[in-house]
């Protein structure tokens, strides 16, 4: 497996460019399948995740044009193929289930291989077939598929139990194709769900009220044609803040949307680093501040996002006194803990909850990414740690993140790709 080696490292400086947004842009891809007519795509980040949906989208019978190169992709679902997508396909990667809403609501019909659970909990999709099930489609779970059918989706009053981001996007594309109107109350807000409902309505969907806990659907007939820019990935925006807050650099972060990050900006602004909203961008200054803990909580949108829970905990460890952190969307999402105590870090858990003792000097180890984000934390403890860091596994990090070993040398960091081929210590490109 490929490695990530990670030397001590300057404080970062310069500029970076954010990519488009992962989490936007797999339902954007997913939603394609409800529309016979061309769907271009650009600002598409370049990522393994997105590679599997093409493949996905290609196998069920879609023609996709790649040019991921210029960070484009046009995607024409003239005729499905098939609606049982493969296990080996479908298992990289829990996002492939978005496919489900849209097969089912175009095409009657679909099985697919059950996605499972992963390393930061069960994750379910009762939710998902849930909807699915009040908008008529009759549901049989099998041990490793779970197949839905209906001769045609209606219109139903859907309440989620949990704003599931993923169950709130499959239902919202099902039911863009169904007869009558969907109403989805305690829907997530997230804005990756406000840009896949602005695809949708540029085809000829009829929704509103995206971005607030109420969703309202009215079904068309047909979609057609649409070309779309995907919003910055709030995700990776994050990233570059902490990486400039840990290393105590200065960072200016382009292209990226402040309201989408404003609970990290608050977070970063409560420990002491200065965040301003410039017209160039975002500039995070960590250097010469005096800096102190905080506490957090994630929860869903507009709240502490769990996705940045793991980086802003590697950068937590840097600064003087005790934080504490709270997770409340998933129920196993401190494996980075195990990895970030091995470089020296202090923090112990209980249940949901994490006490991060800082400021203790991080020093150098053999790690593994555990997922995406995990990775993404253990690479900027490394940036501050005193010798080398050796961040296995880091297919993790290339699912979701763009030129991601690029765009930190740029800032000054110290890390190399190490392939498994020839042992070679590469700079990934
Ligand atoms: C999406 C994001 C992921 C992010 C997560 C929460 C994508 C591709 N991934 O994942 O990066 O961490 O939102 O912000 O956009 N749940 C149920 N039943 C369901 C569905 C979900 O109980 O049917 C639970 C999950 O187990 C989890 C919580 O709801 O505890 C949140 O999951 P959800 O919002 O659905 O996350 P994803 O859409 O999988």
């Amino acid at each position: 497996m490929a490695k990530f080696i990670v030397k001590k490292s300057a404080p970062l400086s310069g500029e970076v460019e954010i990519s488009g947004s992962k989490n936007a842009v797999l339902p954007i891809m997913a939603a394609t399948i409800l529309c016979p007519e061309k769907c271009e795509i650009r600002d598409v980040p370049k990522l393994r995740d997105v590679d599997v949906m093409v493949q996905i989208l290609t196998i069920l019978g879609a023609s996709v044009k790649d040019e991921l190169k210029e960070n484009k992709l046009t995607v024409q679902a003239g005729t499905i193929a098939t609606t049982e997508p493969p296990y080996g396909l479908v298992s990289k990667m829990r996002a492939s289930f978005l496919i489900m809403g849209p097969l089912l609501s175009r095409c009657g019909r679909a099985r697919i291989p059950l996605p499972g659970g992963c390393a930061i909990g069960a994750r379910p999709i009762d939710l998902h077939l849930k909807g699915f099930a009040a908008m008529g489609a009759h549901i049989e779970e099998g041990s490793s598929f779970v197949e839905a059918s209906a001769d045609k989706l209606h219109g139903a009053n859907i309440y989620l139990d949990f704003p599931s981001v993923g169950a709130t996007e499959n239902i919202m594309m099902a039911a863009t194709l169904a007869e009558g109107t969907t109403i989805i109350e305690n829907a997530a807000e997230e804005p990756e769900i406000v840009d896949l409902a602005s695809f949708l309505n540029k085809m000829g969907a009829r929704i509103k009220g995206a971005g607030t806990d109420t969703i309202k659907i009215e079904g068309v007939e047909t979609l057609k044609a649409v070309t779309h820019h995907v919003i910055p990935d709030r995700i990776e925006t994050g990233t570059f803040m902490l990486a400039a807050a840990i290393t105590r650099g200065e960072v200016l972060i382009k292209n990226a949307l402040p309201d989408h990050v404003k609970p990290v900006i608050a977070k970063l602004r409560e420990c002491g680093v200065e965040v301003e909203d410039t017209l160039e961008g975002l500039r995070v200054t960590a250097a010469g501040k005096h800096l102190n803990a905080t506490d957090i909580k994630t929860m869903p949108y507009p709240g502490f996002p769990t996705d940045m829970q793991s980086i802003f905990m590697a950068f937590l460890t840097t600064v003087p006194g005790t934080s504490n952190i709270i997770e409340t969307v998933f129920e196993n999402r401190f494996m980075h803990v195990s990895e970030l105590s091995r470089m020296g870090a202090s923090i112990k858990t209980n249940d949901r909850s994490a006490v991060i003792t800082g400021g203790m000097p991080l020093h150098g180890a053999q790690v593994v990414s555990t997922d995406l984000r995990a990775g993404a934390a253990l690479v900027l403890a490394g940036l501050v740690a005193e010798g080398t860091t050796e961040v296995d596994e880091v297919y993790h990090i290339e699912r979701g993140y763009e030129r991601f070993v690029d765009k930190f040398t740029k800032l000054g960091a110290k890390i190399v790709k190490k392939s498994p081929d020839n042992n070679s210590y590469n700079k990934s490109k």
